[in-house]
């Protein structure tokens, strides 16, 4: 089956169709800059942009980097203050004229990992991190999400996990790779010390230069990168449609 799977990030919005048995793009991936202001109106005409260049006119699956229970964005660290309180879900789902779920953009990309990619069969407490402009975060237990933490806004040394430890971070600060890696230790302990975690999966863009910084991380937990890459986030997106695609059918 092929859904519409669209992850909305701070500079791109980004979809593809998904073959969801096969955690694979069925389709390119077609990105959109992300408007700026990055306002509900701007963002949601944006992605229903995404959906008529795909002629999609069934279930959409989609990621938003927040807090979202209901459909309604509860937080918004990396993006416009104007979504706390929209019901996104309602509101892209009116602009595309698609049935649309909506979801935390780390839980997405960990459903992706957990189900295709290096979380895969792992039955223990799995924690997943995307280290980007912030740092999301996604917990399973034997296979079942724990959806909307936010650990990357766990306070560490007077500040938010993310404020030190993010990917931007890294770059605002030219952080050389150990001394990043420091920090990214620094937070994965206290994530180990609090969860027991079986595995972390370390994901967002940076994950793929893994090899120039594992090996400075130290943590008793097993650490591995994420697999499936900058497409976690789309594909996880539509295999979470998939709940619109059962509601239809009932
Ligand atoms: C947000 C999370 C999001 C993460 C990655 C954080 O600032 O609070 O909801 O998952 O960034 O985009």
């Amino acid at each position: 089956m092929q859904l519409l799977g669209i992850d909305i990030g701070g500079s791109g919005i980004k979809g593809a169709l998904v073959d969801i048995e096969k955690g694979d793009l069925a389709t390119e991936r077609h990105r959109i800059p992300t408007p700026q202001p990055a306002t509900p109106e701007a963002v949601s005409d944006t992605v229903a942009e995404i959906s008529r260049h795909f002629n999609w006119t069934g279930p959409v699956g989609c990621t938003f980097p927040a807090i979202i229970k209901g459909g309604v964005a509860l937080s918004a660290a990396n993006v416009d203050d104007s979504w706390i309180g929209v019901n996104a879900e309602q509101r892209i789902a009116e602009k595309t004229g698609c049935p649309t779920l909506l979801l935390n953009d780390a839980d997405a990309a960990g459903i992706a990992e957990m189900e295709f990619g290096a979380g895969k069969g792992q039955q223990g407490t799995v924690i997943m991190l995307t280290f980007g402009t912030g740092i999301g975060s996604a917990i399973f237990i034997k296979g079942i999400l724990v959806p909307n933490t936010e650990f990357g806004h766990m306070e560490i040394r007077g500040k938010d996990a993310e404020l030190r430890a993010s990917d931007k971070v890294r770059g605002d600060k030219d952080l050389s790779w150990e001394a990043w890696a420091e920090r990214v230790t620094e937070f994965l302990n206290r994530m180990e010390h609090l969860f027991s975690p079986d595995l972390f999966i370390f994901g967002g863009g940076v994950s793929k230069k893994y090899k120039k910084f594992f090996e400075f991380l130290k943590t008793e937990t097993k650490v591995v990168p994420a697999e499936l890459r900058n497409h976690a986030g789309i594909i996880g997106a539509a295999m979470a449609a998939k709940a619109l695609v059962e509601v239809q059918n009932k």
